[in-house]
């Protein structure tokens, strides 16, 4: 298994893994290529990698940066990450998340938010702090993770491409 930067020629299976992931999952309007595709075109891909298997791509993770109280702060949104179900549960995801989080700190971020289950992200270091605030959505499901400085405190807003 290798995991390494999205290529041009990975754009169509970045798609289908994205849409086989979220297919069956219970809080997804399945609008998650979309993102991707949205963030791709609005060049704020900033980490998108691949997690290929035998030549063939199984997973993926992407990176935007957000606002913070309206303003980039070298602050970064985790998402989407896929697994293709037949390699779910076999530690792909969690390989995915720690080279985007090593990705991210190369690229000089400062921190990395993200909406998703408290039970799976908090082994990664993530966790739900109060002062970090993702509207509309509920405190314990929006984490937050410290790569260098401080805990900023504001309204988080993710691209527009999440707004799709
Ligand atoms: C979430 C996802 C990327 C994880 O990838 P993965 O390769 O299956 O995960 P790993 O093998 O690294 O980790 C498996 C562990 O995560 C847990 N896990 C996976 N998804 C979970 C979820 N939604 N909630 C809670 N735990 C979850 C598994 O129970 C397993 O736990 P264990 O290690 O204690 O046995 C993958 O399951 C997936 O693509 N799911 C559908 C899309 C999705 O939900 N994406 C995340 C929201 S952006």
């Amino acid at each position: 298994m290798n995991i390494r930067p999205e290529c041009y020629h990975d754009v169509a299976i970045i798609e289908t893994v994205t849409i086989a992931a979220f297919k069956n999952h219970p809080h997804s309007n399945q609008t998650e290529h979309k993102i991707v595709s949205g963030l791709r075109t609005g060049s704020a891909l900033s980490i998108s990698l691949v997690a290929e298997f035998n030549g063939t791509v199984i997973g993926h993770i992407a990176f935007s940066k957000v606002k913070i109280n309206n303003e980039f702060i070298d602050w970064y949104g985790l998402a989407p990450v896929s697994v293709i179900p037949e390699f779910q549960n076999q530690g792909i995801g969690s390989q995915l998340i720690n080279a985007g989080l090593k990705a991210l700190q190369e690229l000089g971020a400062l921190g990395c938010v993200l909406l998703g289950e408290p039970e799976y992200y908090t082994r990664f270091g993530f966790k739900s702090e109060p002062q970090l605030i993702l509207n509309e959505v509920p405190p314990e499901y929006f984490l937050s993770l410290v790569i260098s400085g401080d805990m900023p405190s504001g309204v988080v807003s993710y691209h527009q491409a999440f707004s799709l």
